[in-house]
């Protein structure tokens, strides 16, 4: 058995839990909106056609903020065309993901499908192949409440009162060549700095995102934040990250481990906001929306890989990369969850991607059912637990060494603690494939009282780590108590199972 020993010391914290970082995104790509959080005509779908088994879904997962309505598909997105009649809005060929874009479902569909769900909405603009007029327009369209000509056509289109949307992305990727209107940073910094400006005349409450790198692999990462964030500096309050994991050639040791990467990103975003920050002699500082992240196979052959879906023709919401996740995969999301709250004084925001069908934690029939994703359930329980401060923690954990990151912490680990309710919450991953971690926690400061609940993710007795959830069984991998689990005063003991992940509840007081 491997060994680790946390230290949490109740005076020593990161920042209070940012809530917007259980955020999630739904983009008009694949079915994630089409059959996925919407379909008309299905059993389940209420009279908007919202449907009502996703909808549960979406609530149980607990997702604070959406993104909407991308990605690479808002590059070249009309916003006017999803809106008013439906009967009167056009069928455009949408060319980031070379599908048939009805514009059934757009901004105010959106808007009451999030305010039923309980989630704000995060929206982007185009500038791609729009600009500062159309960014602008939407503000006012949005959020103003009446006696302009857009706002009085949101109230003719049905919502009297505004939207009152306060977290806009300034474009999505415009680093990437793929990307409708790439543009290089200088291009784009200047872009966003005018765009920003325009929104911010029409509503200065906004809070905007500028787009960072696609990935921290871009032959521009590093350089293009800083000439972005030299442009903008003043006019924005986040920086965009994107980044997507996957298992190579079976090198289950490297993927599992995958959160160092993301630590490293975020800390590399960090510098070079604050490089600028000094050169500039600004005073505020730019936070962090991690408005992408999740594991993503990207296999080009796959018939629903965007390749092969381009090679048919321009259809209705075709079916596009519907990852099906494993064991494996949903014990790192829990590793990239600890590392985005681990970073919580400046990663602010953060988006899984997506929340339906493409890449996500819900999967969803068209006229069938809907179910969970073993994803699923490292976020929806640390979102339902973290809640309060983020603790620092000391972390001696034994190693093991893999291709990518060397020698890497076999146990990895965030903690939360909400003075209110007096609870704490230890998340835990073991990332060993064969062996269980013994991990002794010690608290001071701290007294814990008892284990309110303990419950593990791992490889179901008589299965393997590929397993998955499906429509016939999908509820083959979820939570379930995890045994032993003792605290009593300064300390915590329990014993991780290879390959697992464990949120550990507890009742505790000062000492
Ligand atoms: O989430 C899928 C796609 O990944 C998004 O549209 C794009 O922003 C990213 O490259």
């Amino acid at each position: 058995m491997s060994r680790a020993r946390i230290t949490i010391d109740r005076d020593f914290t990161v920042a209070e839990v940012p809530r917007r970082i259980f955020g999630s995104f739904v983009e008009h790509m694949g079915r994630c909106v089409y059959t996925g959080i919407y379909e008309p005509g299905h059993p389940r779908a209420d009279e908007r056609g919202f449907r009502r088994d996703v909808m549960d879904l979406v609530k149980e997962l607990g997702a604070t903020v959406v993104r909407y309505p991308g990605g690479n598909f808002v590059s070249g997105y009309n916003w006017e065309d999803g809106v008013g009649p439906v009967a009167d809005r056009p069928r455009r060929l949408d060319g980031a993901w070379h599908t048939l874009e009805t514009n059934a479902f757009g901004l105010h569909e959106f808007v009451d499908w999030s305010r039923e769900a309980g989630v704000e909405v995060m929206e982007a603009v185009n500038l791609g192949s729009r600009g500062v007029d159309a960014a602008r327009e939407l503000v006012e369209y949005a959020n103003i409440p009446s006696g302009t000509r857009l706002s009085d056509l949101r109230r003719k289109n049905g919502h009297e009162d505004p939207f009152n949307i306060k977290l806009w992305c300034l474009g999505n990727e415009m680093d990437g060549p793929w990307q409708i209107g790439h543009k290089t940073a200088e291009e784009y910094g200047r872009l966003a700095q005018e765009a920003a400006k325009a929104m911010r005349f029409v509503d200065p409450d906004i809070e905007l995102v500028a787009c960072g790198s696609s990935n921290s692999g871009m032959p521009t990462f590093g350089a293009w934040e800083q000439t972005v964030l030299t442009h903008t500096y003043e006019q924005v309050d986040y920086v965009s990250l994107h980044a997507y994991y996957q298992e190579h050639d079976g090198d289950a040791g490297s993927f599992l481990a995958s959160a160092v990467d993301m630590d490293y990103f975020i800390e590399s975003v960090i510098a070079t906001a604050d490089a600028v920050r000094a050169k500039g002699k600004h005073k505020k500082h730019i936070n962090l929306s991690f408005d992408e992240w999740n594991v993503w196979y990207t296999r080009p052959g796959d018939a629903d890989s965007p390749e092969e879906v381009g090679k048919h023709g321009w259809r209705e919401h075709p079916r596009v990369i519907e990852d099906k996740y494993n064991v494996t995969d949903a014990v790192v999301v829990g590793t990239f969850l600890n590392s985005l709250l681990r970073h919580g004084d400046r990663v602010k925001i953060a988006n899984q991607a997506q929340l339906v069908n493409v890449i996500a934690p819900i999967l969803s029939e068209e006229n069938g059912p809907a179910w969970k994703q073993t994803i699923f359930h490292p976020f929806a329980r640390m979102a339902e637990l973290a809640h309060g401060q983020v603790l620092r923690l000391a972390v001696d954990s034994d190693k093991y060494s893999n291709a990518k990151f060397g020698d890497t912490d076999l146990v990895d680990v965030s903690a939360t603690w909400n003075e209110e309710t007096g609870r704490m919450a230890l998340f835990l991953a073991n990332r060993g494939l064969e062996e269980a971690a013994g991990v002794e926690v010690v608290l001071r400061g701290f007294d814990a009282r008892q284990v309110i609940r303990a419950d593990v993710l791992r490889v179901p007795d008589g299965a393997d780590r590929f397993l998955i959830n499906t429509q016939e069984n999908p509820d083959a991998v979820g939570l379930t108590p995890l045994e032993g689990v003792k605290a009593a005063g300064g300390e915590v003991r329990a014993t991780l199972p290879a390959l697992s992940w464990t949120a550990i509840e507890l009742e505790v007081v000062r000492s």
